[in-house]
């Protein structure tokens, strides 16, 4: 059985379902810990809730960016996690640790990669009059969402859409999405090699999938 630590800054909806996934004995899987870098996150609350260890390890308390990593890093390595889960963890991480976890470390970004990399994803898709956006499964490397795709997913966008809808639908999406790529993780079906996202011996194409 793997060992996930899951990494949030906020709402936890994505670490809710990957809990409801175990919890339902379809994800093999243990979550170790929760970290926060948010002391507010309502994901705390959700760990807490399902008995998971969990941590507010804030951003605020460490002088560099270097100095808070490492902290994460010791962190983590108390619970030999095989993946590191980012589920909105909303800080970016340095070239040190992210290489430190190589191939252990994925990440949710709500946009259809490599498009709109970085925030307020869909308020750009909105505003670029995109008719189709949606969410990516990724790999995470020293490029700040620039890694290799895993899977995505698509929703349409409707010309009367706010932000806040446009984003329900895709969390939707994410919900279904993150699970899934976990547990392709824990019955060792994917991996990283030479910086693509390899499924069942067949590299994953880098974009329109799912
Ligand atoms: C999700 O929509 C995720 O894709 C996004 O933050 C939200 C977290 O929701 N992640 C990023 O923007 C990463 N740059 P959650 O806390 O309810 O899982």
């Amino acid at each position: 059985r793997k060992t996930l630590c899951v990494l949030i800054s906020g709402n936890g909806s994505n670490l809710q379902a990957i809990i409801d996934r175990i919890e339902a004995g379809k994800l093999n899987a243990t979550i170790g810990c929760v970290i926060s870098n948010q002391p507010q996150a309502y994901g705390l609350q959700r760990a807490q809730q399902a008995g998971i260890d969990n941590y507010c390890l804030s951003h605020r308390d460490y002088e560099s960016r270097e100095a808070y990593d490492e902290a994460l890093a010791a962190l983590l390595a108390r619970y030999q996690p095989d993946c590191v889960v980012l589920a909105g963890f909303m800080r970016i991480l340095t070239e040190s640790f992210v290489n430190r976890f190589s191939g252990q470390l994925v990440n949710i970004h709500p946009s259809l990669l490599p498009k709109y990399k970085g925030l307020n994803t869909h308020q750009r898709a909105i505003d670029n009059g995109d008719d189709v956006h949606g969410v990516s499964v990724h790999y995470v490397t020293p490029e700040l969402d620039g890694g290799p795709v895993i899977v995505q997913s698509r929703v349409p966008v409707f010309s009367e859409d706010t932000a806040d809808e446009l984003a329900s639908r895709v969390q939707e999406q994410e919900r279904q999405l993150y699970p899934l790529v976990l547990d392709w993780i824990c019955n060792d079906r994917l991996y990283m090699k030479d910086n693509k996202a390899v499924l069942d011996n067949e590299e994953l194409p880098q974009t329109g999938y799912a």
